[in-house]
């Protein structure tokens, strides 16, 4: 038996002797898809992490993800596997940041993208995913709302909903990854592929949004694939998307936008430092548990659930 396949067994056995489930995000390593109870987008998992009866969670995804999880879960053990993967785009919003906008914006709502700390989350009256976000902001009874840290994303949501005024809280947030993607890759890789079309993650730019034949959340990119009368897709997202669409969608063929031979910029940093050996280290000695103050994992539990409530 090889290492991996070794790792692998171990985790499963590990899972049932502690009533222990794997949320793992779609960008995750092929070999921690496979030890995964669920895999999926972060709407999706948050959705999961709030349904599950286990004692234990591990969450293979980034350390905003296990806050969330938690926050929803106060009752149970939520584990991530490095405490110190983080996201660009969470470290772009704090605080204190905001308070200043809802002081200038007093009757604006906050809607934040789940890509954000806890602490921010706190003080957000919705908060959204790449796949709700433009259905929320279309939804609310307001005409200029308070929206971050993703200024891509706002952009994309601004394009689809003209008559209301987004606000973006900062100005200037953006993902590492989805940041590097331009209208001349996309020609480049048209050229490259040219049966090929185009399905974009909203955290790109409106250039590469504009240029794209689907844009949406990376479980929209599977479902859209899935259902699609195309069978070659570039794909503009991290580059884990492509083993995700590859396993969901094994009939048809996926090639990334920007690979890493090209540019490290391809795969997130964050999303990278979660490998197989630290999950199962996380699940054997039960670290690294993920603490959220009560106060706060409230505060954003109830703004969660009211965005679901919304989505209904
Ligand atoms: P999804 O919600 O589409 O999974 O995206 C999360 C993310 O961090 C994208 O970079
Ligand atoms: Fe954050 Fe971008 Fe990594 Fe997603 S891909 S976790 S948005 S840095």
């Amino acid at each position: 038996m090889g290492k991996i396949e070794e790792i692998i067994n171990q985790i499963k056995r590990l899972k049932k002797e502690k009533n222990a489930i794997i949320l793992g995000h779609n960008y995750m390593d092929y070999s921690i898809q496979l030890v995964s109870d669920f895999t999926g987008d972060s709407y999706d998992l948050a959705l999961k992490a709030m349904k599950t009866n286990t004692d234990i969670i591990v969450f293979a995804g980034v350390y905003f993800m296990a806050e969330q999880a938690s926050a929803l879960n106060p009752d149970k053990k939520v584990l991530s596997p490095d405490p110190n993967a983080g996201c660009s785009l969470s470290d772009s919003l704090d605080v204190k940041t905001l308070k200043q906008y809802k002081e200038m914006y007093p009757h604006a709502p906050i809607v934040l993208y789940i890509n954000t700390s806890i602490y921010v989350k706190a003080l957000a009256d919705y908060i959204v995913t790449s796949s709700t976000a433009v259905k929320v902001v279309q939804k609310l009874n307001a005409n200029t709302i308070l929206f971050g840290p993703d200024a891509n994303l706002a952009n994309y949501i601004q394009q689809k909903v003209p008559h209301k005024r987004i606000i973006k809280v900062p100005p200037n947030g953006r993902c590492v990854v989805h940041a590097n993607y331009t209208r001349q890759l996309v020609e480049l890789a048209r050229r490259k592929y040219p049966n090929a079309i185009l399905i974009s993650h909203p955290e790109s730019p409106l250039e590469v949004l504009e240029a794209s034949d689907f844009v949406g959340s990376t479980n929209q990119m599977i479902q859209y694939a899935k259902q699609s009368p195309y069978n070659e897709f570039i794909v503009a997202t991290e580059i884990g998307m492509i083993n995700a669409l590859q396993i969901n969608v094994p009939n048809k063929r996926f090639y990334p936008l920007v690979t890493t031979e090209a540019c490290a910029c391809a795969r997130c940093p964050y999303m990278n430092m979660i490998t197989l050996e630290k999950v199962k280290k996380s699940l054997e000695e039960e670290i690294y548990e993920v603490k959220v103050p009560q106060e706060i994992a409230q505060k954003a539990k109830e703004a969660f659930e009211r965005t679901v409530k919304l989505l209904e």
